[in-house]
Parts: structure tokens; C-alpha cells; sequence
């Protein structure tokens, strides 16, 4: 018998089974678990410095001394999130110009770029029961999951071809010129996660104007802004599509750029096509919110706002994304050379090529499983690597191990 009274025939939780690991983070866990000193983590998106270090950037402990001496109060934020992180998000999303967007883009500050995309889901399923949402293949794992659980019906289009290591662009534009009006297509912004290949200025305006004459609305994650070629340029393909479509939804992560991991400082803007659609639109979204978290935590929004209203501190950030964009840059050029100078006959400078901090290795889910067994170099089981975790100093070892599976 439990308290109530009611026999109890069997424990709920013993019929358990036991959960499949996430794809990422799965990894990151037993990572953590391995005594191997030589370890290497090429897995979740984290950046690392030359000493393999994922350093809380000085813009960052400056504006923290600067909020703990001038805080007043912890109560609650609007559902919202703060109304001048908002503004800050907006500027760097839009840029020059951007107050004539934001008259009908609104802004609501997200846990993490994770926690904006949720409730995304959760509008479109709330609002937009009919809408499918387009992924494009292959994506970020977490994707699916998040749309199944928000009940999104999802599906997707061609994105990568593995023969040439670059964008399927003719595969995509086909697709996306089938899909039914009132439908929903996710794009990363730039640097694609996990091919690290992103269209062309020239293919991003296609694809905009695809979406505007069929009637779909673009859902634009965008998690990297600064890794790929520049905090202004990243932003140029959103521009493109904000320039032609009326109505987007954009979920934006300041965990990369600000190295703000743990703080989960994320963003959903919604443009619209009228200040007054705007408004209404962001009525259902803090319904989302308020069902999910209530509000959002307070402190990362701070850190983004209070070093992107100060003149000198704004530059020293984007002298310090420049450095992490520079780092993974010149690593993926060392990975491909140490590779060749290892005997590896496969040519790894398509690598240069792509942006951010992922590309895919090609490595089959097999050579990833025995370099994890054989020599602690964890790896996504796509062959996704982050090259973010790639240093002068475990490079030598990583690429002989790499070779090593590939029968060099
Ligand atoms: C990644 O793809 O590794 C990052 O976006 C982090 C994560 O949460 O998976």
C-alpha cells in the first residue's frame, strides 16, 4: 500500500528503459568520465583557446564588475526579457539602419539559443498547427528533437553534397520550390552546423526571394554571428532574407560570441509586417514563454548590454571574436597540413573553405567509434569535428590517430 491507500502493484520508474545519450552531450559526458590524460574533445560546440581553455573573455569580467557594483534589485524581468538587451540584439542582427526594421521586429530574450528555438516551436504549433517546418540535411541533431517535443511536424531538404564537401545548392532550391505556402524553413544563418558550409551572398538572395514568392516563412538559427567571416558579414545573408521577406522568425545564441555558455543568453525576434502584426504576434509568443520558464534569467542579458552600450567595450569584443574566428580559421588550415604531412593520401583543404567551428570529417560512425576506444579523441558520430577544440598542441596526436583509421 503508498500513502494514499492504493496498492501499488510495481515501482513506476523500475519499468523504466534506459535513454538513448544525446548525440552531443551524450559524448561530452563521457568525455568527463575518461582518465585518459591525452583525451582530446572534438564534440560539442564549446571554442578553446591555444591552451585548450574555454577562457571567460575580459569584456565580460569587466562588465560583471560593472553590474555587481551597480545592481539594484533581482526581480523578476517581463516575460520578455530586458527591452534594451532587445534593442542591442536587434542591432547586431540588423545592423545600420536597423531602427527602420525594428518598428515591426520585436524581441523576446530566450535561456540559450536552445531555449528561443523551443518556443518558436511552441508559437508555430500554437498558431500554425498546418505548418511543416524544413530542416535542411544534414542539421544540427537537436533540431528534430525540439520541434518533436514542441509538436512541429517536421521534414527536410537537400543541403550537402559529400562527393564535393560543398552546398547542394540546386538540390535546395528545388526542394524549397515545392514546399506549399504557409510553410516553414529553417536556415542557419551562417556558419552551418554541422557541415560548416554556408550559401553564397549571391545564393542567400535566391533562397530569400524563393521564400518571399512561395509564401514562406524563414525560422533563421543563429548561433555563430562573428565565426564565420566577421560580425557584420555573418549577418549579411539575414539581411538578405529580412530584405525580402515581410515576416521572419529569428532565434539568435550569445553563448559562442560572448562565450556565455552557462549564463544561456539566447534571443526570438519576430519581424512582421506592420508594428500592430508585430505586437499581436509577440502576445502569443509570451504566452510561450510564461508556459515554459515564465521569464528568462537575467544575468547574461546584462553582460551582452552592458558591453554593447559602451563604446570601448564593444570594440575590445570584437577584437576578441575576431580572435576566436582567427584561431579556428588557422586550425582548420594546421589540420589539413598535418594530415597530408601524416600520409593521408584524402585532401582535407575543403576544410579551409567552410566556416565556423564545425565541418564533417567523413569519418564513418566506425573509425569515430575506435578513435574514441583506442585513443580518447571523441567525435560526433556524424564525423562532425569542432575544430574549436583542435590546439597546435594535441594536433600532432589527433592527426596521426586520424590517419591511423584511415589506413595511412
Ligand atoms: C553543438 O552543436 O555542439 C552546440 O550547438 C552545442 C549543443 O548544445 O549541442
Amino acid at each position: 500500500m503508498n500513502q494514499t491507500g492504493i496498492q501499488q502493484e510495481a515501482s513506476m520508474f523500475e519499468q523504466l528503459q534506459p535513454a538513448k545519450p544525446d548525440a552531443i552531450l551524450g559524448l561530452t559526458e563521457a568525455f568527463r568520465n575518461d582518465s585518459n590524460p591525452a583525451k582530446i574533445n572534438l564534440t560539442v560546440g564549446v571554442y578553446k583557446d591555444d591552451a585548450g581553455q574555454t577562457p571567460v573573455l575580459e569584456t565580460v569580467k569587466e562588465a560583471e564588475k560593472r553590474i555587481l557594483a551597480e545592481q539594484k534589485s533581482k526581480g523578476y524581468l517581463p516575460m520578455t526579457g530586458s527591452p534594451e538587451f532587445g534593442q542591442t540584439v536587434q542591432e547586431l542582427l540588423f545592423g545600420d539602419g536597423f531602427e527602420s526594421l525594428s518598428e515591426r521586429a520585436r524581441t523576446t530574450q530566450t535561456p540559450g539559443g536552445t531555449g528561443a528555438l523551443r518556443v518558436a516551436g511552441d508559437f508555430l504549433h500554437t498558431m500554425f498547427p498546418q505548418a511543416t517546418l524544413w530542416l535542411s540535411q544534414p542539421t544540427w541533431p537537436n533540431h528534430p528533437g525540439i520541434f518533436a517535443a514542441a509538436h512541429v511536424p517536421v521534414d527536410t531538404y537537400p543541403y550537402f553534397d559529400a562527393d564535393s564537401n560543398s552546398l547542394d545548392f540546386a538540390g535546395m532550391i528545388s526542394k524549397l520550390e515545392t514546399l506549399p505556402a504557409g510553410d516553414v524553413v529553417l536556415l542557419h544563418g551562417c556558419c552551418h552546423n554541422p557541415t560548416g558550409v554556408d550559401p553564397s551572398q549571391q545564393q542567400w538572395e535566391q533562397i530569400a526571394a524563393v521564400l518571399r514568392d512561395r509564401g514562406l516563412l524563414p525560422l533563421i538559427d543563429f548561433a555563430y554571428q562573428g565565426f564565420g567571416d566577421g560580425v557584420q558579414e555573418d549577418a549579411a545573408g539575414l539581411r538578405a532574407v529580412c530584405a525580402a521577406c515581410d515576416e521572419v522568425l529569428i532565434c539568435s545564441s550569445y553563448s559562442k560570441n560572448f562565450s556565455l555558455y552557462n549564463d544561456r543568453i539566447g534571443a526570438l525576434t519576430l519581424v512582421a509586417r506592420t508594428a500592430e502584426q508585430a505586437n499581436t504576434a509577440l502576445g502569443h509568443v509570451k504566452l510561450r514563454v510564461r508556459t515554459n520558464y515564465s521569464n528568462p534569467p537575467a544575468h547574461g542579458a546584462a553582460i551582452v548590454k552592458t558591453i554593447l552600450s559602451d563604446e570601448s567595450l564593444s570594440s575590445d569584443w570584437h577584437g576578441e571574436v575576431d580572435a576566436m574566428r582567427t584561431r579556428i580559421h588557422a586550425m582548420r588550415g594546421l589540420f589539413a597540413a598535418t594530415l597530408a604531412d601524416k600520409g593521408v593520401e584524402q585532401d582535407f583543404s575543403f576544410m579551409k573553405e567552410q566556416r565556423g567551428m564545425f565541418s564533417f570529417s567523413g569519418l564513418s560512425p566506425q573509425q569515430v567509434e575506435t578513435l574514441r576506444e583506442e585513443k580518447s579523441i571523441y567525435i560526433v558520430g556524424s564525423g562532425r569535428v569542432n575544430v574549436a577544440g583542435m590546439t597546435a598542441d594535441n594536433m600532432e596526436l589527433l592527426c596521426e590517430s586520424i590517419a591511423g583509421v584511415l589506413g595511412a
